[in-house]
């Protein structure tokens, strides 16, 4: 089996690589092509995956290549984890819009929307590509804003392409340990859209146990989630938002703490990972070890703004060693592969599920995978506030999405001016200004 990872020089792409090492049944992937735009940084990471490698017999052989239909002949998976633009569009995307005093973040709010607006035309590329040299190829979206970008393949690639995220499996696994549940046992009533859904019920041996969670104030302050919102909050909904969702429901407190900052999270993790690309130039030697160290420092000051807001304290150690972010990906490609059912929560069309959205709307909802792919399951229907504040952000979408492929300056208005935590059409006009003025890629919203 060939696993193509595009963005092959990106920082995370040694978790997929580990979690590939430890497949050791039959089918696994045995031939890894990582694709990047950027020689240095495929290097540096071809480095460290060659000392992850060390001693393990039949390791999978990686390649890498600049040359993208080199890298997708003969993929039977292709990852795409693309960052367009860099750490460098980042912090536009994230200064621009705390300057403007909104929500300066990578996937929520404007922010998400500078992002889409540059990645999406590359996506369709990228998925036009896809189509013609490896038609066959599943093909697994970690690029963020990850529904968006999944919404924006789709049309080149049916359900071939699969979305995913470990922002809702991590919540479903700590509320289960919370709850003493054994996590890979436990069906989760989760559902909404990539960075903005909810856990409506935790069923183990059937029994719906999110009640019984909720009622307890020690086993809530044991995890992220209960910490960040806090339990009275938690009982009024009935229900545990995505972490995410912190920055709507304490909007201007999470807007306030990232603002006092100096340094937003995209420009630590630009120094931080300039340096560690730097670094393993000089010292290739090294290149595991630097990236383990580097790797440490990022996981425990993730949205460390937002638990400063909520007094959460520091982030749990299974959390920062839980391996998320990979295992989704190889369990949906070991299903797949294998025909192996499994129930994984990914970014599909939600075909009729949720009665609020239309059947083409990628939705974040658990579903049913093997060699036929992914399909939803059916999930309990949105209430009347997750289906407002879902249909706002799908609007959002859409609007981003249009004004990416046909380059319609109105479209990328109304995105700005329909997110619910943009609060003015005035503020609008200013932040797409402003962005098109200073990210190269949005030079054709420019007036
Ligand atoms: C979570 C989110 C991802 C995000 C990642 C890293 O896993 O679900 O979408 O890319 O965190 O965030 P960071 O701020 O460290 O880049
Ligand atoms: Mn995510």
């Amino acid at each position: 089996m060939r696993l193509t990872i595009l963005g092959g020089g990106g920082f995370r792409v040694p978790l997929v690589y580990q979690a590939l090492l430890g497949d050791r049944g039959t089918g696994r992937i045995t031939s890894v092509a990582l694709f990047d735009t950027d020689r240095t940084r495929l290097t540096s990471i071809a480095a460290v995956l060659r000392q992850q490698a060390a001693g393990v017999a039949d390791a999978p052989v990686v390649t890498e290549t600049t040359d993208l239909d080199e890298a997708l002949r003969g993929a039977d998976f292709v990852f795409s984890a693309i960052r367009v633009g860099g750490l460098e569009g980042r912090t536009i995307d994230e200064r621009v819009a705390l300057d403007l005093g909104v929500l300066g973040q990578e996937t929520v709010g404007a922010g998400g929307i500078a992002y889409g607006l540059r990645t999406v035309p590359v996506a369709v590329g990228i998925a036009q590509r896809i189509a013609a040299v490896a038609p066959e190829a599943w093909v697994i979206n970690f690029t963020n804003p990850a529904g968006m970008v999944t919404e924006a393949m789709i049309p080149y690639l049916g359900d071939r392409v699969i979305g995913i995220c470990d922002s809702p499996s991590g919540l479903g696994r700590r509320a289960a340990l919370a709850l003493g549940v054994d996590p890979s046992t436990a069906f989760y009533d989760y559902a909404g859209l990539n960075h903005l859904g909810w856990l409506r019920g935790l069923r183990s041996g059937g029994v719906d146990r999110l009640p019984a969670l909720l009622e307890s104030s020690d086993a809530l302050s044991s995890f992220e989630e209960g910490r960040l919102f806090g339990a009275d909050w938690l009982r009024s909904l009935g229900a545990i938002p995505n972490e995410y969702l912190h920055y709507y429901y304490f909007a201007r407190e999470t807007l306030a703490a990232v603002q006092a900052v100096q340094q937003t999270r995209g420009k630590f993790l630009l120094e931080q990972q300039s340096a560690f690309y730097a670094e393993t130039v000089r010292h290739p030697e090294r290149a595991l070890e630097l990236w383990q160290k580097t790797r440490a420092e990022r996981e425990s000051t993730y949205m460390v703004e937002s638990r400063e807001v909520a007094d959460a304290g520091e982030r749990d150690e299974r959390d920062m060693a839980a391996g998320g972010y990979e295992q989704v990906a190889l369990s949906l490609m070991r299903a797949i592969a294998h025909n192996e059912r499994a129930s994984l929560i990914l970014n599909v069309r939600n075909r009729g599920v949720l009665h609020h959205l239309d059947d083409d709307a990628v939705v974040e909802i658990p579903c049913t995978v093997d060699a036929n792919g992914a399909l939803p399951v059916t999930v309990s229907q949105l209430t009347d506030h997750q289906a407002g504040l879902i249909c706002s952000v799908k609007a959002v979408e859409r609007s981003t999405i249009e004004a990416a492929v046909g380059g319609s300056r109105d479209a990328a208005l109304r995105a700005f001016a329909w997110h619910p935590l943009i609060d003015s059409v005035t503020a609008a006009h200013k932040l797409l200004d402003e962005y098109a003025a200073r990210l190269p890629e949005l030079s054709a919203f420019r007036v």
